[in-house]
């Protein structure tokens, strides 16, 4: 009998893509997806290592799954991603019911070594992170129903930012070949996809060397721009330090290029900046915002930022608050600072307790709560172009989003799934925008 596998993705886009590989590839070779945790014979947990959050909710669930395999002794539970990257033989230490763990970087290997595991029941660590990712998998019909899609074009990271454990767990930068990136391009468009959001832990430092053309990150936004059907290019997320002007042109240039930038800037006082190894100044971050702005105002500028990273003061505190009020972000994604054992950060001292990380997030959240819906207020009364997803979360109305990725739900048809409409902005809210189809 074929058998059904789970897979519960705890992290990021790149996780979710990377959960998307390891489906078409199990479906492909005869395995059945199973949404239900409990009917399952292959259960794999796609972990996240960035916080201690992250790693407590993958060690918890998987905890939750004991009582599972010792009902059904032939269960198969993997840990694979980042936090599997990062713990590896601890977690086979830790939770006798694992009976493998992979790395990302591993993931090509997972028919061999569920179908390894199912045959001889021995435990397994893969770890290397000098493999290249996986390529991907066709499967068709596994987009049926969506109308958005990632590409990862680039994995792993050279920066090493003092606090983050990403470069451990997904190694060193590799660039994926031009050719593969449009042929997955293509692939996803015929199998209905009509928007792509390409994914790299810096997408903006992409180059390709090893043809007699040479690309950068803007000719390969080019090219995908030129495919038919496509209607919608995205990508996230752009280190400050390679923003160049080469791709703010792109803005300008290729009309499918959606007007929104992720742009994170972790913290705006200059002393944390620097012991965080961001490589920019707080000045300059302002300024290539105020290129952009000056590109077109229009386009949307999010961010990620942390708040008591070791050492930061009030003082420091305000340098966040002043930037975030002087540059507006359409949206922010804010954490509190969070020790990754082997990095630089985790062994500074003047560690800041968790009630002050608590009121500097309350605070931050407070005035950012109120940019943004300042923000959306402004949008009331203007026509956008949406790209219809499908049937909104409650069921009743459709939903979309803007070339500026604000969300957007009105009432229409749900055949306008994966086309453009025009919709005027009747009212908006923290987190989305009513609005009304235009003829
Ligand atoms: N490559 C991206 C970030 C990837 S991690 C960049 O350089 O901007 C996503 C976000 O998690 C980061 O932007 C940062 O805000 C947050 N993060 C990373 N390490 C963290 C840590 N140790 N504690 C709290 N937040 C962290
Ligand atoms: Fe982490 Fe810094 Fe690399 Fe982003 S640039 S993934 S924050 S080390
Ligand atoms: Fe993504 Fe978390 Fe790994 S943010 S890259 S899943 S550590």
């Amino acid at each position: 009998m074929n058998k059904r596998f789970h897979i519960q993705t705890m992290g990021c886009q790149m996780n979710e893509y990377d959960s998307d590989f390891l489906a078409q590839s199990l479906i492909k070779n005869g395995f059945l997806p199973e949404k239900d945790v409990h009917r399952a014979d292959i259960i794999l947990i796609n972990t996240c290592a960035v916080r201690a959050k992250p790693e407590q909710k993958a060690c918890s669930f998987l905890g939750r799954m004991a009582d599972l395999k010792e009902k059904n002794p032939e269960l198969i539970v993997g840990m694979i991603g980042c936090l599997a990257q990062m713990k590896g033989k601890e977690l086979m230490r830790r939770f006798p019911l694992l009976d493998f763990v992979m790395g990302p970087r591993e993931l090509g290997h997972i028919l061999e070594s569920v179908e390894g595991i199912i045959r001889e029941r021995q435990r397994l660590v893969q770890t290397a992170l000098d493999k290249v990712p996986p390529s991907p998998v066709k499967c068709t019909g596994y987009f049926q129903n969506r109308t958005s899609g990632f590409i990862s074009i680039m994995e792993g990271c050279n920066n090493f930012c003092s606090y983050c454990i990403v470069p451990y767990v997904r190694g060193r930068e590799f660039f994926r070949a031009p050719e593969d990136i449009l042929e997955e391009a293509r692939y996803l468009i015929s199998e209905g996809i009509r928007e792509i959001t390409l994914l790299g832990q810096n997408v903006n430092s992409y180059v390709w060397k090893e043809t007699q053309n040479k690309w950068n990150f803007s000719s390969l936004l080019h090219e995908l721009a030129a495919l038919d059907d496509l209607l919608r290019l995205r990508f996230t997320t752009s280190h400050p330090k390679d923003l160049s002007d080469d791709l703010l042109a792109c803005f300008a240039n290729i009309e499918k290029l959606a007007g929104h930038i992720h742009l994170p800037f972790q913290a705006g006082s200059n002393r944390i900046l620097k012991s965080m190894r961001r490589g920019y100044t707080r000045e300059q971050y302002l300024a290539i915002i105020e290129k952009i702005k000056t590109c077109d105002e229009d386009i949307a500028i999010t961010s990620d930022v942390m708040v008591g990273f070791p050492g930061e003061t009030e003082e420091d505190f305000q340098f966040t608050l002043d930037l975030i009020e002087h540059v507006e972000f359409d949206a922010l994604f804010s954490f509190k600072y969070s020790d990754r054992e082997g990095t630089p950060a985790a062994e500074m001292s003047e560690k800041i307790s968790e009630n002050v990380k608590i009121a500097r997030l309350q605070r931050l959240q407070d005035i950012q709560n109120g940019i943004t819906l300042k923000k959306n207020q402004r949008l009331v009364g203007r026509q956008m172009t949406v790209l219809v997803e499908g049937a909104s979360k409650k069921g009743e109305q459709l939903t979309g989003r803007t070339s500026s990725n604000k969300v957007v739900n009105f009432d229409g048809d749900v055949t306008l799934a994966g086309r453009l409409v025009e919709v005027t902005v009747k009212a908006s809210y923290l987190n989305s925008l009513k609005g009304e189809i235009i003829g």
